[in-house]
């Protein structure tokens, strides 16, 4: 999407649950010392909404996303084992999110110094189309758990596309391809398959090559350098995305986008934080950078720039860091601290 400087862009935000209010209000600031040109419509989703309008994704939510095509959203919380479905994963599946970009950046140097991965996501298939359920043998209603992915051709050629496409607009050399296909023959082969026919239209511009997940998992930790984009199925891009964050610092400075045909939402990797929510000592960089490639997204890439820079100066220069970076500053002390770098 690209988009005149002066036009003002509506946009859905939804603060999400546990820390979720908390970094939405912080990246909110941000954005206003920015001028960012979004025009919000504030909406509820997960056990917020819950509480609000009965329904984890109430139909007013998902009107105003259609209308908008752009949402920014906090966090939300799945129960574990039970209760209501992922409404994130029920978002990504209404509006056919199908790709979810994840970048890792160095942003502070002495971990792993120089660290700039891409991993893109297949978002809508695999094991988490819900197929997932118990047969019941004698008296144990849960003696056996069954689960089914699912990965169709179209959709795997769709992603490997996405992941191309990418690579060649932001000048990315390689696309590791990251599969199980020698256990997960069918499910994971398929993936492969695809990401190769793909890819061929791309030779000569972008390279390919591809690892078995665990091999990957161990080659990020000992040379992640190695990698550039990462095209992952649904589950191992989760997995893995953690894992980059981990390389540059945590779940702290770790942004995502996912991206359909007629609709975009930005949010970080993490979690609502149960245990550190209401204390206000949350980092919200994850959700300001996922709002700054919501900036590129529209078109604003100077804004995004712009944040990044204040936020990279907050860190490094005025060395203001919330406690998941060995910090002391509480939420309100970081944002504030990058409002002033924004001035
Ligand atoms: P989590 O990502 O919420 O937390 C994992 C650990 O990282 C915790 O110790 C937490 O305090 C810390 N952490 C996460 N974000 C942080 C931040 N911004 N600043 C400082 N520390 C931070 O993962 P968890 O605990 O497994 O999940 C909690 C809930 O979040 C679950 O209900 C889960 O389903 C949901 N979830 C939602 C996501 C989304 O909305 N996209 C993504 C991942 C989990």
């Amino acid at each position: 999407m690209q988009t005149a400087a002066n036009m003002t862009i509506p946009a859905t935000l939804i603060p999400g649950d546990g820390i979720g209010p908390e970094i939405v209000e912080a990246t909110l600031q941000v954005l206003d010392a920015l001028e960012a040109p979004f025009a919000w419509e504030r909406r509820q989703a997960g056990v917020a909404a819950i509480d609000a309008e009965g329904d984890p994704l109430p139909e007013s939510t998902l009107d105003s996303i259609r209308t908008t095509g752009l949402a920014l959203k906090g966090p939300l919380t799945t129960p574990v084992g039970g209760g209501f479905r992922s409404v994130n994963v029920r978002l990504r599946e209404a509006f056919q999110l199908y790709a979810n970009v994840r970048p890792a950046r160095t942003l502070i140097p002495g971990r792993y110094e120089d660290i700039d991965l891409v991993l893109m996501r297949e978002n809508v298939g695999g094991f988490y189309v819900a197929h997932d359920y118990y047969i019941p043998v004698g008296d144990d209603p849960r003696a056996v758990a069954v689960s089914t992915g699912i990965n169709t051709r179209e959709d795997c050629r769709r992603i490997a596309r996405f992941a191309f496409e990418y690579a060649v607009r932001h000048g990315r050399r390689k696309v590791t391809v990251v599969h199980k296909a020698n256990i997960l023959k069918a499910l994971t082969g398929i993936f492969l398959e695809a990401a190769r026919e793909v890819a061929a239209e791309y030779a000569g511009r972008v390279e390919m090559d591809d690892r078995i997940v665990d091999a990957c998992a161990m080659q990020l930790v000992l040379d992640p350098w190695q990698f550039d984009v990462l095209l992952c199925t649904n589950l191992f891009g989760d997995i893995l995305s953690d894992q980059i964050a981990g390389l540059v610092g945590g779940l702290g400075l770790a942004p995502g986008a996912n991206i359909g045909d007629k609709a975009a939402i930005f949010e970080a990797v993490h979690g609502s934080a149960p245990d550190i929510a209401g204390q206000g000592v949350a980092n919200p960089v994850s959700l300001m950078l996922s709002a700054g490639l919501m900036l590129d997204h529209v078109g604003r890439q100077d804004l995004g720039d712009r944040l990044r820079r204040a936020i990279a100066a907050t860190l490094n220069e005025d060395q203001v860091r919330t406690r998941d970076l060995k910090g002391s500053a509480t939420t309100h002390e970081f944002t504030a601290a990058v409002v002033r770098r924004l001035a």
